[in-house]
């Protein structure tokens, strides 16, 4: 994708959900247009799941009832987005072609009577999902209430790798495709390891489930593999609409859920991103790990505008413990998402489904009916987003990126790594976390991206990273940046093969230290180090370090790096290297990283806690969208005008607990 969308036709903030007008009547149909007309919905996505009603055995077509939900919802101003249903082929599908079933890496063969594509790389589902898209996209392509496509549903579940014969021979052409010889392939996987050395391409499997841990390396590109089959399924469906249809086509993705998609790579060929995000329950600042998916999300798509696809108005199902949103909080966390980029604001699902695997899930219209809390939040919702028209279009600004590598994460999460304590996803939030209570704004990035935008660049868990992307970040430092480097990074290259000189060794330029050795603590066990005559906790991970050049800021004073350097800062031409070779405690973390903002000329805004701020700029003004997720009143300073009350605020905004607002104010100028 450019970072201009192709925004569809659609005034305003868009605002609505999955419509799923199969599970009812026609009279509940027009209960439900009513019901949307009254909530300010001005866009539904429906057919995600429709495949068995819209094509009733194999080329045998009913469009009946579909044309009477378009119609309907045409008649009534609601815009549609059109969804195609591959994600949810028919019984007779399976019935008529077996080898379409996914088999699992354990050998399983799915069943049916849930939901979850066939196979990727199976002929008939490929043929049968751009045969279904094109009969929609050729019935609707050019139907007036029809502004976007919504291709298949959340690709990369519940299914992504599959292990079927299909698959295997696909997995060998791509191979072929990537390494053009099996001396290539032999030394990228490291074949001499327990003699896997390959003579012939036929020998070449799946890692499927073996005696002990499989090739790592094959494991890596497996999951690449997995990538590129349900990319090529969504291209092919997109082009099969695009040929009938000009109106822009996007699916759904599931950023921050680690669904296999490279969205880097997926976000290239969405006409508009889209985005599915559930808060988890688990999770006491939930909003903080949504703030992670909305950045996320904008970031993937160069800082356009986005639509948020999915989320819930209160609880959803499938969790452990499934807790319901309070008052107030399903408003907060659209805004939190409109804040970070979102122009559309959309949940999943319309009506409560009475019937099936869901039917504990939250929606718009909930089982009590519109008597009910969720139902006058949803309308006063609608109303708040009818106020904010202005705000379309306007971006998001943010002086420091965190590097989101997910080939990284995949390699990362293989078996046999040195400590299961050690998680991407804990270092990445326990350093957002930092920069969202100092209220700073960041976007996520690839250490290949071009960085020098930023004033500091972070790599919380860059487990893997090529040369090539090493000399990227030593070169976005000798430039004048400020990169901050936590442990377990720069390990391995893009084989998963440790890199020569040892672990750390390409970031050496920038950081002026190496890593001599991993000491990965028991559990529970904790250490600690001196920062400034402060000592700070420590637990996970310690390493012997080797200065090079670094000036060491932190030494360990207790566990088994003690009386070694445990935080260094390197001087590298213009800029500095933090190498941070432990997990401090949030008090810790903080103090160094107010160190960090100091060398990167960053400044922390000051918030209230609890509070959230965050700037979209517009071309005639900005939009300052600011939410108190705490239960005390709180109050920031801004001049301008509140757009969802209409009052003039002049200097400070007061926000009682549990409420937001967004200010219209002045532009700032932003460097880029
Ligand atoms: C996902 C799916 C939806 C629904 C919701 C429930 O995001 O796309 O179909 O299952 O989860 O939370």
């Amino acid at each position: 994708m450019t970072s201009t969308p192709r925004w569809p036709d659609i005034d305003g903030i868009a605002y609505g959900g999955d419509y799923s007008p199969e599970q009812w009547s026609p009279e509940t149909w027009r209960e439900d247009v009513a019901l949307m007309r009254e909530a300010g919905v001005n866009l539904v996505s429906i057919g995600i799941f429709s495949w068995a009603l819209l094509e009733t055995s194999e080329g045998v077509f009913d469009f009946s009832w579909l044309d009477e939900v378009v119609e309907l919802l045409h008649a009534n101003g609601i815009r549609i987005d059109m969804g195609t249903p591959t994600a949810s082929p028919p019984a007779w599908f399976f019935a008529n072609h077996p080898d379409a079933r996914v088999i699992t890496r354990d050998g399983v063969v799915m069943g049916f009577g849930s939901r979850g594509m066939a196979s990727h790389s199976a002929p008939a589902y490929r043929e049968a999902a751009v045969r279904i898209a094109t009969e929609l996209a050729k019935r609707y392509g050019q139907h007036p209430a029809v502004v976007l496509w919504h291709v298949h549903n959340e690709f990369g579940v519940p299914v992504g790798e599959d292990y079927s014969p299909h698959a295997v021979r696909e997995w060998r052409l791509w191979l072929q495709r990537r390494y053009g010889s099996l001396d290539a392939l032999n030394k990228a996987w490291g074949t001499a390891f327990w003699g896997q050395h390959y003579t012939d391409w036929e020998h070449v499997g799946a890692p499927a489930a073996a005696p002990s841990t499989v090739n790592p390396a094959q494991r890596l590109d497996y999951a690449r593999f997995t990538d590129h089959q349900l990319r090529a399924c969504f291209i092919a469906e997109r082009d099969a609409i695009r040929a009938h249809s000009d109106r822009p086509v996007t699916t759904n993705f599931m950023a921050n859920q680690h669904n296999g998609c490279d969205l880097w790579a997926w976000a290239r060929e969405v006409d508009i991103v889209s985005d599915d995000h559930y808060l988890w329950a688990a999770d006491e600042e939930g909003e903080i790990g949504l703030a992670i998916a909305a950045d996320l999300t904008r970031s993937v798509g160069g800082g356009a505008p986005w639509i948020l696809m999915e989320h819930s108005t209160s609880a959803v199902n499938w969790q452990p413990r499934n807790v319901a949103k309070r008052p107030g909080e399903m408003a907060r966390n659209s805004l939190s998402h409109l804040g970070r980029g979102a122009d559309g604001i959309l949940f999943f699902q319309w009506r409560a489904s009475r019937s099936g695997a869901e039917k504990f899930h939250s929606a718009m219209l909930p089982h009590a009916g519109t008597d009910s809390r969720v139902w006058r939040e949803v309308v006063d919702l609608g109303a708040k987003l009818g106020r904010l028209g202005d705000v379309r279009g306007s971006r998001v600004h943010a002086d420091v990126a965190i590097l989101w590598d997910f080939e990284s994460f995949w390699a990362q999460d293989l078996e046999w790594r040195p400590s299961e304590d050690v998680s991407h996803d804990e270092r990445i939030r326990a350093y957002y976390e930092r920069l969202w209570r100092d209220g700073i704004t960041v976007d996520f990035a690839l250490p290949g991206h071009d960085l020098s935008g930023y004033k500091l660049v972070i790599a919380p868990a860059q487990y893997m990273l090529s040369r090539t992307d090493a000399d990227n970040l030593n070169r976005y430092v000798e430039a004048g940046g400020t990169l901050l480097v936590s442990f377990f990074s720069a390990v391995v290259d893009e084989h998963d093969a440790v890199h020569e000189g040892g672990f750390g060794a390409p970031l050496e330029p920038a950081l002026g230290v190496r890593v001599e050795e991993h000491l990965p603590m028991r559990e529970g066990a904790t250490g600690a180090i001196d920062w400034n005559g402060t000592v700070v906790p420590v637990d996970v991970w310690q390493e012997d370090l080797v200065v090079t050049g670094a000036e060491v800021r932190a030494t360990y004073v207790a566990g088994p790096a003690a009386g070694e350097p445990a935080v260094t800062r390197h001087a590298h031409g213009a800029g500095t290297g933090w190498y941070v070779s432990t997990r401090p405690d949030a008090a810790g973390l903080a103090a160094i990283m107010g160190a960090v903002y100091a060398d990167a000329g960053l400044a922390p805004a000051q918030l209230p806690a609890g509070v959230e701020v965050i700037r979209r700029h517009g071309e005639h003004h900005d939009f300052v969208v600011a939410i108190n997720h705490g239960p005390d009143a709180a109050s920031i300073a801004v001049d301008g005008v509140d757009l969802l009350t209409g009052d003039e605020i002049k200097g400070m905004l007061n926000l009682t607990g549990g409420t937001a607002a967004v200010i219209r104010t002045e532009a700032q100028h932003t460097p880029h």
